[in-house]
């Protein structure tokens, strides 16, 4: 839907307006279109760390250009630091000294992402210090402007050269509302599986997309299909119309049913089986809102939220795992909801039901084999018929209360998803990052 509160203030009118009242200016934000360099612009790399050196080799494995020296009145479009050689709170002041020089050397929708150690690996000064990166980053998303981001890498000792499809990501628009987050890339699998084409990394593989008929579902599968998957779409049969319109444009295949039904995972196992040989991204799209204060929850919104929203997804992985119908560099990909960490009045059977979301990669992530990874995304507030039925004031409240003051699009969650489901992102596992533009709240 429009935001014609951003079509106003781009007007040279609303513009010149919005600055002397002091209101929100969101600006249009880049977004990638297929067939477009990953990054328009030049990206400087900075810092001292074991991870700064890989950088410039997987960075030119998907042609982006970067330098490492600034030169007089050069613009960047991306900014990264290796903070991995911080490993005392006395050296932090190295943030400072890199970054502050620059932020005026800015392109509009910059992106800016510090490498660092996961603390938890990590014992006395280096801890302190490598945790103290998260409050620079997240501030830094608070600051930067006009578009731009930045983000927190942490990445395991070994795991350096599993760094390029996070790293393409992040320095790209296509996280054009992913901020503030942090991203955790490790694990035991220390070397990715690059694709040989950045462009089309999921050529050969086949894709699960619940809830695909429409909305954010129908851009995750034209994105994972972009990007050269075999697309096997999923809605109720009340949707078939759509659902089939889209997967015969995609090239792709469907199957009508209702998720919840009792025998909904062994149908669709049967039909990945059979039509397929199984299946190489899962993603648990499909979800309802019922809402209504506690006080007046009945039974019957209840147990349909908890029944789309968490338990079809658990009962559909298992099944897929237990029949090993997911290959090896499998994905499983939940999509959670900013209400799952913030919670959010009239929502406790849907907040339930996306922390659950989260509980279920936290559960899974662990235990996984072959290289297969769990993740999930949490969308803060995006732009579709669900938030368009949402009351005007309430409805701009969540727009504006984020550090891009707009709504992100269905491709930003479709985007998001692509990333984790990319052959080089085996070691991106157990993550929850939120697409929210770093909402203010729960963030
Ligand atoms: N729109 C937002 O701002 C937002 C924010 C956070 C999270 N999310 C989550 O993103 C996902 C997609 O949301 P959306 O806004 O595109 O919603 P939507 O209502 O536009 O689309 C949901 C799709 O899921 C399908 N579906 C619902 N119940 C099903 C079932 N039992 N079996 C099979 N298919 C079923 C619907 O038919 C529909 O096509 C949901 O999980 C939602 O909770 C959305």
């Amino acid at each position: 839907m429009t935001d014609r509160y951003q079509d106003f203030v781009s007007s040279p009118v609303g513009k010149l307006l919005a600055k002397n009242l002091g209101l929100p200016r969101p600006v249009r934000l880049d977004r990638y279109a297929a067939g477009s360099p990953l990054v328009n612009g030049t990206v400087l790399l900075g810092g001292t760390g074991r991870l700064v050196e890989h950088v410039p080799a997987v960075l030119s494995a998907r042609d982006i250009e970067t330098t490492t020296a600034t030169e007089p009145a050069s613009r960047y479009k991306g900014l990264v630091f290796d903070a991995s050689g911080l490993t005392d709170p006395t050296r932090l002041g190295a943030l400072r000294d890199f970054f502050s020089p620059l932020m005026r050397s800015l392109e509009a929708c910059a992106r800016l992402v510090v490498l660092g150690t996961p603390p938890e690996n990590l014992k006395g000064g280096a801890r302190v210090a490598q945790r103290a990166l998260e409050g620079f980053t997240r501030s830094l998303g608070k600051e930067v402007g006009r578009g731009g981001t930045s983000q927190l890498v942490y990445v395991t000792e070994g795991a350096e050269g599993a760094i390029g499809s996070t790293l393409g990501f992040l320095l790209s628009p296509k996280s054009a509302y992913v901020s503030g987050q942090v991203v955790r890339i490790g694990g035991s699998v220390k070397e990715p599986a690059e694709a040989p084409d950045w462009q089309h990394p999921l050529a050969g593989k086949v894709a699960l997309v619940t809830g695909s008929a429409r909305g954010i579902g129908e851009q995750i599968a034209r994105v994972l299909a972009r990007d050269g998957a075999t697309v096997v779409g999923v809605d109720v049969p009340q949707a078939a119309d759509d659902l089939i319109r889209l997967t015969r444009e995609l090239e792709g295949d469907y199957l009508t049913l209702d998720i919840t039904t009792k025998d909904a995972p062994q149908r669709i196992a049967q039909h990945l089986s059979q039509a397929h040989s199984g299946v190489d991204v899962v993603v648990h799209n499909a979800g309802i809102t019922r809402d209504k204060r506690l006080a007046n929850m009945d039974e019957d919104r209840w147990s349909a939220v908890l029944g789309v929203n968490l338990i079809a997804p658990q009962r559909i992985t298992d099944e897929l795992l237990s029949q090993k119908l997911i290959h090896d560099n499998g994905r499983v990909i939940g999509v959670a909801s900013i209400a799952g960490i913030a919670g959010n009045v009239g929502q406790t059977n849907y907040a339930t039901s996306k922390a659950g979301v989260i509980g279920l990669v936290d559960s899974l992530k662990d235990g996984l084999k072959n290289g297969i990874t769990v993740n999930a995304v949490a969308p803060g507030f995006i732009e579709t018929k669900m938030t368009a039925a949402v009351p005007f004031a309430t409805r701009e409240v969540g727009r504006r209360m984020n550090a891009m003051s707009q709504g992100g699009q269905p491709v930003d969650v479709a985007e998001t998803i692509a990333w984790f489901a990319d052959p080089a992102s085996t070691a991106v596992n157990g993550n929850v990052v939120r697409v929210c533009g770093q909402m203010m709240l729960g963030a």
